[in-house]
C-alpha cells in the first residue's frame, strides 16, 4: 500500500484502492503483452501506466478522462467517491503542466464522483464549462428496482463535464488581465466601445469583470490592442503583449481559447440508451468484456466539438479505448494506455481491425 493510499485509508477505510477481485470481470487477468506499444491510424497506445507516458505524449487539444468512480470498477478503482481526489491527483497535475489555453477537457464520471474531484480540477487552473448529463432512459433500470429499499430516485446517469484550461497571462486571469490592460493604457472603460466601433458592448462584454464577460474575437481583439496602442500612455507600451516587446498576434489571441462548436439542436443533456448488443465488445459466450465502454458516439461528440482534424487528442485510462477508436474516424492523432493486459490486448485488437477497415476504404 502507498503512502497516500494508506493516508486515504486512514481518513476513510471503504476509500482505500483495492482490487475487485473479479468482481464483474468477464475475462481473468492475464500476462503482461509482449509488445507493450501499438500504432496505427493515427493511434498509439501503450500497455502502463498513463502517468509515464503524458511527458512523452504531444501537447494536448483534448484531453478525454474516464478513470475511476469510486465503484471498484476495475482493479485499482476506489471503494468510494472519498478516494478520488486523492487517485486523480497526479494525473490532473500532470494534465495541468501539459495543457496549454487551448485544451479541453472532458472528465467523464457519477454525479458524486465528479463532485469529489471538482475541487482539485479547479484549483489545478481547469475552468468549468458545464456539465453534460448522459441519461440512459428507463431502459437502464431492470424495472424491478425497489424504490422502498434503495430510498432514492434510480440512477440512470453518468456525467461528462466539460473543462477548458484558464489562460492566464502576467499570472491573471484573461478577463482581468484584458480590464488591467485597458486600465494601465489611461483610458477611460467607454473608450472601448469607440476602439471596437460598436455602441457599447465593448465594455459590457470584452472589459466586463462577471459571469458576463465574453472572450473578445480576434478581430475585437486586435481593435482593443491597436486602439491601446496608439491612443494609451506612450510610457507603458506595449498593450496587450504577452513578451513585454510587443502586442499579442492574432495568432497567439486565438490560441488563448479552446476550439468549440456544438451541432444544431445538441443540448447538454444526452439521450441514449446504454450499449446494447453488437455495440458492446463481448466475450465467445457473450459477456461484456469491460463494464465500463463508453459508447463510441458519445466520445466522437465531444471529441468532434473541441478539435479539429490532425489535432491531438489524450485517452488516459484507455480501457477498450473508445475514445482513440472516435479519434481515428475523425482524423485527429490519439495517445493513449491501458494497465490492465486483458482490456489492453482486446482494446488494440478494436483499434487495428479499425484501422485496416480503414485502409481498405480510404482511397
Ligand atoms: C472507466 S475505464 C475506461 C473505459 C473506456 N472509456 C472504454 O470506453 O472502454 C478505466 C480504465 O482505465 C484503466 N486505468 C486506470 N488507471 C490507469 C492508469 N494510471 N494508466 C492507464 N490505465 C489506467 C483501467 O484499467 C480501466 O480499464
Amino acid at each position: 500500500m502507498s503512502e497516500k493510499t494508506s493516508n486515504t485509508a486512514r481518513r476513510d477505510p471503504a476509500a482505500a484502492s483495492t482490487r475487485t477481485v473479479g468482481r464483474g470481470r468477464a475475462l481473468p487477468p492475464e500476462p503482461p503483452p509482449r509488445r507493450r506499444a501499438w500504432s496505427g491510424g493515427g493511434v498509439q497506445v501503450v500497455f502502463g501506466d498513463s502517468l509515464e507516458q503524458y511527458a512523452r505524449w504531444p501537447t494536448p487539444d483534448v484531453i478525454v478522462s474516464d478513470g475511476a468512480y469510486g465503484v471498484l470498477g476495475f482493479d485499482g478503482d476506489t471503494s468510494s467517491h472519498a478516494g478520488l481526489p486523492d487517485w486523480y491527483a497526479p494525473h490532473v497535475e500532470a494534465w495541468s503542466r501539459r495543457a496549454t489555453p487551448a485544451t479541453t477537457l472532458w472528465f467523464w464520471n457519477s454525479e458524486i464522483g465528479w463532485a469529489a474531484a471538482h475541487p482539485i480540477l479547479e484549483r489545478a487552473g481547469w475552468r468549468y464549462v458545464n456539465a453534460n448529463v448522459w441519461s440512459k432512459g428507463k431502459g437502464h433500470i431492470a424495472g424491478n428496482i425497489n424504490t422502498r429499499t434503495i430510498r432514492r430516485f434510480p440512477v440512470v446517469s453518468e456525467l461528462c463535464v466539460h473543462y477548458v484550461m484558464q489562460a492566464r497571462v502576467d499570472d491573471l486571469p484573461l478577463k482581468v488581465w484584458l480590464r488591467r490592460e485597458w486600465r494601465r493604457a489611461g483610458l477611460p472603460l467607454k473608450r472601448a466601445n469607440e476602439a471596437c466601433g460598436v455602441k457599447d458592448a465593448a465594455v459590457r462584454k470584452y472589459l466586463d469583470q462577471s459571469h458576463l464577460w465574453y472572450w473578445p474575437p480576434v478581430a475585437m481583439f486586435r481593435k482593443l490592442a491597436d486602439f491601446a496602442n496608439a491612443h494609451g500612455r506612450p510610457d507603458g507600451r506595449p498593450y496587450f503583449s504577452a513578451d513585454g516587446a510587443r502586442p499579442m498576434t492574432d495568432a497567439e489571441w486565438a490560441a488563448t481559447r479552446a476550439k468549440f462548436r456544438c451541432p444544431h439542436g445538441v443540448t447538454n443533456v444526452w439521450d441514449r440508451p446504454a450499449l446494447r448488443g453488437k455495440q458492446r465488445l463481448t466475450t465467445d459466450a457473450g459477456k461484456a468484456i469491460h463494464l465500463n465502454q463508453k459508447p463510441l458516439d458519445l466520445m466522437t461528440r465531444v471529441i468532434e466539438a473541441a478539435s479539429d482534424p490532425g489535432d491531438v487528442i489524450w485517452e488516459p485510462f484507455g480501457g477498450l479505448f473508445t475514445a482513440c477508436l472516435a479519434a481515428m474516424q475523425l482524423g485527429r492523432k490519439a495517445y493513449g494506455a491501458e494497465l490492465d493486459a486483458s482490456y489492453y490486448r482486446h482494446g488494440v485488437e478494436r483499434l487495428r481491425a479499425a484501422s485496416t477497415r480503414r485502409r481498405k476504404t480510404t482511397p
